[in-house]
């Protein structure tokens, strides 16, 4: 089975094209082609996602990033796809809010014979909705011109799918013990959810109000440091760690380290780092010792919260995922932490370059979806859904 792969939730414009033999969750997955551009310059003057240049950006990268799959798959060829003009009519109006886009994806189909897909996966949520939107609709279009399915797939289910794929090793899934918690922490998500089996998803905590990607974006703005922040705090801790800077803020706080059930909260955390640098010029000891006082209590909050829900629910397994996962940092204290409780938890971080956004995480879940199925609806019926949540 060949699938399309389309993510554009945020600010990564990813399409794959991943080639699956065997059922869930015994299947091996192999990346055929990625294309894959992160818009990080587009948004690094506002500090954050801004949705409509997010959008924008999805609608000129999208056809660009299908070529680039494509021709790494080996799958591209020259020729035309033969369309109707009801066929240029539909496209144009399954893309009618993304005119742009609908002109590249003709004048592309004109130059290219397209290979036959089994499956399109395409993340409807949650996420940004302009940004959504443009992914469901060229998948929409796709599916029109190829006569292929679609399967809608939640964002968070790649991402904790994305943690288990193990791609030194088989290209598959670890077939991992349940029951599972899965600790997800990106740019617009924290939350610890319960896996009971396969598929099967509870959501047992989350976030109160700002996500803790969130929280490292907010405080690197506060440091002068570029977007996104959490590559440049880890980076300058990492040197204040080694260096043995004393503290610059005392104590900042852990919210609901003790609130007794599985919530977070982060924005308090950002507000005593606001408090604590006030208006003041920082030199640059000063930032690292920040930055490193910052991901300690962090770190405290999400290690304390998780091991809570292992031993709540007797957790085998703990799947850490999403976007922060990328941390050497959290890693490195999860898996020492982790190996020291009297819990038999086995920990699973994501490959690096599988921790951030990407579309083979998407393939994998719904692929996953669709052998379960828990899906089928029609094509047609298919909307983003920003608020997308696993239950
Ligand atoms: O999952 P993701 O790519 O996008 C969303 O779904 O939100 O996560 C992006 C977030 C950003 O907030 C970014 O600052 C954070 O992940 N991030 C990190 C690191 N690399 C990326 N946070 C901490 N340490 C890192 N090394
Ligand atoms: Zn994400």
């Amino acid at each position: 089975m060949i699938i399309l792969s389309i993510e554009t939730s945020c600010d990564e414009t990813a399409v794959s094209l991943i080639k699956v033999e065997g059922d869930f969750p015994h299947a091996t997955y192999e990346i055929l082609g990625t294309g894959l551009l992160s818009q990080t310059e587009t948004h690094a003057p506002y500090g954050g996602v801004f949705p409509s240049l997010a959008k924008r950006d999805h609608i000129q990268n999208l056809v660009p990033m299908f070529k680039v799959a494509l021709c790494e798959a080996d799958l591209y060829e020259e020729g035309a796809q033969e369309i109707t003009h009801d066929d240029e009519q539909r496209i144009r109006e399954i893309l009618e809010r993304e005119t742009d886009l609908a002109d590249a994806l003709l004048d592309f189909i004109k130059q290219t014979k397209l290979p036959e897909f089994d499956l399109i996966t395409v993340t409807n949520g949650p996420g940004l909705a302009p940004a959504l939107w443009v992914g469901v609709n060229f998948a929409k279009a796709m599916s029109h011109l190829t006569k292929t399915p679609v399967v809608p797939v939640d964002h968070m289910e790649g991402h904790i799918l994305a943690s288990i794929y193990d791609i030194e090793e088989d290209d598959a899934l670890t077939q991992i013990e349940f029951p599972a918690v899965a600790l997800l922490i990106s740019g617009g998500h924290t939350e610890l959810v319960l896996m009971k089996q396969w598929s099967q998803y509870e959501k047992i905590g989350q976030t109160k109000d700002d996500a803790v990607g969130e929280a490292f974006d907010k405080v690197a703005r506060l440091l002068g440091l570029p977007y996104p922040g959490g590559p440049e705090i880890e980076r300058l801790a990492s040197e204040a760690r080694k260096e043995n800077i004393p503290s610059f803020i005392d104590s900042l706080p852990r919210p609901m380290l003790h609130s007794g059930d599985l919530n977070f909260s982060f924005s308090g955390l950002k507000t005593a780092v606001r408090y604590g640098v006030a208006d003041r010029d920082l030199n640059s000891d000063e930032i690292k010792s920040i930055a490193r006082d910052f991901s300690d209590a962090v770190k405290d909050v999400l290690i304390t919260k998780t091991e809570h829900a292992v031993s709540d629910f007797g957790a085998r397994t703990l799947i850490v995922g999403g976007g922060v996962s990328a941390s050497q940092f959290l890693r490195d204290e999860f898996n020492e932490h982790f190996l020291h409780t009297s819990s038999d938890v086995t920990v699973y971080f994501p490959h690096r370059s599988f921790s951030t956004d990407n579309a083979v995480m998407i393939a994998l879940a719904g692929h996953a979806k669709a052998m379960t199925a828990r899906s089928g609806s029609s094509v047609d019926l298919i909307r983003a859904d920003s608020n997308r949540t696993l239950s």
